[in-house]
Order: structure tokens, then C-alpha cells, then sequence
């Protein structure tokens, strides 16, 4: 157990190496997508960040299409391709780091996680820390990553 614990953080490093080539790649200054974010309410959590809704809540293609970006953009490399979690934690179980809400995940994917305790969130601890799960605001825009939160969701009501 402890091994198979111990390896799959090894491959959870590597994954984290390969994306650092992925950021380098893209080279483009600042963040793709708007601010305040697509989706904003208008209101703010306790975190003190615009509440968010995603724009594409229920809506399939939306989630097809972050089927595809979970592919081509490296998500597929830590979480797995059935999203259990091979190298990092499971996309797909009740357990969730920070939480499960609209904002939380849009941030979470956007900035990643260090930017997101540094907005005062603090990890669940149900599952062990591998690593930081690092953003892509420089590789994706807005709409794109609502369409990764809304086919991890659909991911999620499959698993139920
Ligand atoms: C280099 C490995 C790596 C890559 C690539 C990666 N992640 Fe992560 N991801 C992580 C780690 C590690 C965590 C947990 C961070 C922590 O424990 O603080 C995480 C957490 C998450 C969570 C929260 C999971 C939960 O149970 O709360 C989601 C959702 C997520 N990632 C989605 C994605 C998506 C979508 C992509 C592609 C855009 C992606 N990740 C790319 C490593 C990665």
C-alpha cells in the first residue's frame, strides 16, 4: 500500500515536470480569460473571490468539449483517463480538496492550488497531499475552463 502510495506520488512529480514544459510552451504573458470572470454573479464569497456560476451548467456539448481539452491538456496525465486518479486524486469520488463548488473549481483549475490557500482555502486532508495541482489561466480562457468543470461534473454523476 505505502508503495503503490509512494509511486503513484513519484508519477504525480513527473506529471508536475511535464507540465512545467506545457506552461513553458505556451509563453504567453498574464491570464487568457476576463476579469471578472465569465460567470460572475456579481457577489463575493467568504474567500473574498466573484462568486461564479458556470455559464454551461447541464449542457452536453459544453461538457464534450472539455472531454476533449481534459485529453490534449495534460488532466489526463495526473487524474487519469477514467478521471479515478491514477497519479493524483480522484476527480470522481464524494471527496473533494477544497470543495465542490462552481468557484472553487473555476479558481482551482484557473490559478491552482497554491493561489487557492492563498486566498485562506485549506486543503479537506481526507486524501493525502502528492502535489500542487498548478493553473492554466495562460492556456486556457474562461469558456474552456467552464467546459472542464462541467465534464468533471458529468464525470461525477456517472460514478453515482
Ligand atoms: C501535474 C499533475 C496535474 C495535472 C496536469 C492536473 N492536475 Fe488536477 N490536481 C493535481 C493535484 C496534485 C491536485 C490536488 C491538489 C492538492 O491536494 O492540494 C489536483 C486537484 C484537482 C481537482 C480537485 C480534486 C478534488 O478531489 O477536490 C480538480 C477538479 C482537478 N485537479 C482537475 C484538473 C483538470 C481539469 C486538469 C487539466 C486542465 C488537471 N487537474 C491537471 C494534479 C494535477
Amino acid at each position: 500500500m505505502a508503495c503503490s502510495h509512494w509511486r503513484a506520488e513519484r508519477r504525480c512529480r513527473a506529471g508536475l515536470a511535464l507540465l512545467l514544459v506545457a506552461a513553458l510552451a505556451a509563453c504567453g504573458p498574464g491570464r487568457r480569460g476576463s476579469d471578472p470572470p465569465l460567470g460572475a454573479t456579481g457577489r463575493q464569497t467568504a474567500h473574498g473571490l466573484p462568486e461564479l456560476r458556470n455559464p454551461f451548467a447541464g449542457d452536453a456539448a459544453a461538457s464534450a468539449a472539455g472531454a476533449q481539452i481534459y485529453a490534449q491538456r495534460a488532466c489526463v496525465t495526473c487524474h487519469g483517463n477514467k478521471l479515478t486518479g491514477a497519479m493524483c486524486p480522484s476527480l470522481v469520488n464524494q471527496r473533494w480538496v477544497y470543495g465542490d463548488d462552481d468557484t472553487t473549481l473555476f479558481f482551482l483549475l484557473r490559478d491552482g492550488s497554491v493561489a487557492l490557500r492563498g486566498h485562506g482555502y485549506t486543503r479537506s486532508g481526507q486524501d493525502p497531499q502528492v502535489g500542487d495541482m498548478a493553473g492554466f489561466g495562460r492556456l486556457l480562457d474562461d469558456h474552456e475552463l467552464w467546459q472542464l468543470v462541467s465534464f468533471v461534473r458529468a464525470q461525477q454523476l456517472r460514478a453515482d
